[in-house]
């Protein structure tokens, strides 16, 4: 193959001899880094903004429309989610209750507290094309005397101009896949501090990463790689041990242990701070273990919780596991104790292995 199509139509001209151009590393470099930082909606965000400025950088608007469409219609349609959260928010709604929601996308949840008997939900979007569709969706559906869209991101809300109080309930579900790279934990604190009243409810009230130990070929197959065609090309394997998200499809894949906890945040705490543990995982088969598969749990109050386990295959969600490889795949036996090496520092984690 020769080089990147979107480098070629929009890469600026280099200086003669250096590969670079004047204005710095290349339009491709930029999206790379945006995309690359790992926070979607922020990401989505910049983009929106890039494609506004300049309209004619084809890749940007492809990669707008790419990030933005790929996860949104999957969790949509995540039924298991939106039953959990409609659940919780008739539980927790009382009349007359105002509610405020991080991050409105389609207003799917918005209007559904507004089902629930919310007096007002006020929801804010940071990405202005998404806030307009949603206002756009939520007049569509008859709810705009009670949900109000705010074309802003949380932390630039304030009472008074943006909503005429605190609120009593907050919902939110800016979860990423690997649980806090929508930033969730920084945005709680933020609003709880400035924007709820005191002992607001929280939806979700836990937030929690899950992990187990991994194998199979097709694992095997996307993380690492050894005889091909007669060649051994092991020594590549240098490149592998980056993290895979494991959309849109998860491939099949070989249980080595039963899950466990890998981290658990309760989201009414005052600090949160980045941490690192050692996990153990009793392997419950023998088996080449390729790595860690990682999902999240969403505790949204003590009696609804919803948790995207792998399976192998395309299931509608708004969640999709992880695979965090090891660097390189290593065999476990039944009953041994393999132990991991947990961290994260709030936004995204890892996981290596110990011994
Ligand atoms: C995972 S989607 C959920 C959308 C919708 N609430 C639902 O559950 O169907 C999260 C949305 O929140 C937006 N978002 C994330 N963090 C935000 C923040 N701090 N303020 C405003 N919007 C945010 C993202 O742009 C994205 O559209």
């Amino acid at each position: 193959m020769s080089g990147n199509p979107d480098d070629a139509i929009d890469a600026p001209p280099p200086l003669a001899g250096h590969g670079r151009s004047a204005a710095g590393p290349g339009r491709r470099a930029v999206l790379d880094a945006i995309v690359g930082a790992g926070d979607k909606g922020e990401a989505i965000r910049l983009l929106e903004q890039l494609t506004a400025l300049a309209p004619e950088w084809v890749a940007a608007a492809a990669t707008f429309r790419k990030l933005s469409n790929a996860w949104h219609f999957p969790m949509m349609r995540d039924a298991a989610r939106n039953q959990a959260y409609a659940a919780a928010l008739g539980k927790a709604i009382a009349p007359g209750a105002h509610v405020l929601e991080i991050g409105a996308g389609s207003g799917l949840l918005a209007m559904m507290a507004a089902r629930a008997g919310a007096a007002r939900v006020t929801t804010c979007e940071k990405v202005v094309a998404m806030a307009e569709a949603a206002a756009e969706i939520v007049r569509r559906n008859g709810l705009d005397g009670v949900v109000r869209v705010v074309p802003k991101a949380s932390h630039e809300l304030r009472v008074g101009a943006d909503l005429p109080e605190p609120a009593d309930v907050l919902l939110a579900e800016i979860i990423g896949d690997e649980l806090l790279d929508e930033q969730i934990l920084q945005a709680t604190l933020d609003a709880r501090r400035r924007l709820l009243k005191p002992n607001a409810r929280l939806i979700p009230a836990r937030i929690a990463s899950m992990a187990a130990l991994a194998g199979g070929e097709a694992l095997e197959q996307l993380t690492s790689v050894g005889d091909v065609s007669g060649f051994d090309l092991s020594p590549f394997n240098r490149f592998g041990g980056g993290k895979l998200n494991l959309f849109p499809a998860v491939p099949a894949f070989v249980l080595l242990s039963a899950k466990r906890v890998a981290f658990r945040f309760t989201l009414s705490d005052d600090q949160f701070r980045p941490a690192e543990k050692t996990l153990e995982f009793p392997a419950i088969a023998d088996g080449r273990c390729v790595g860690v598969l990682q999902w999240v749990r969403v505790e949204l109050d003590d009696d609804f919780a919803v948790e995207n386990v792998p399976a192998a295959g395309f299931v509608a969600s708004g969640w999709w596991p992880i695979l965090h490889p090891f660097a390189a795949p290593t065999t476990v036996a039944a009953g041994q104790a393999v132990r991991v090496r947990a961290a994260h520092d709030l936004t995204s984690q890892a996981f290596r292995l110990l011994d």
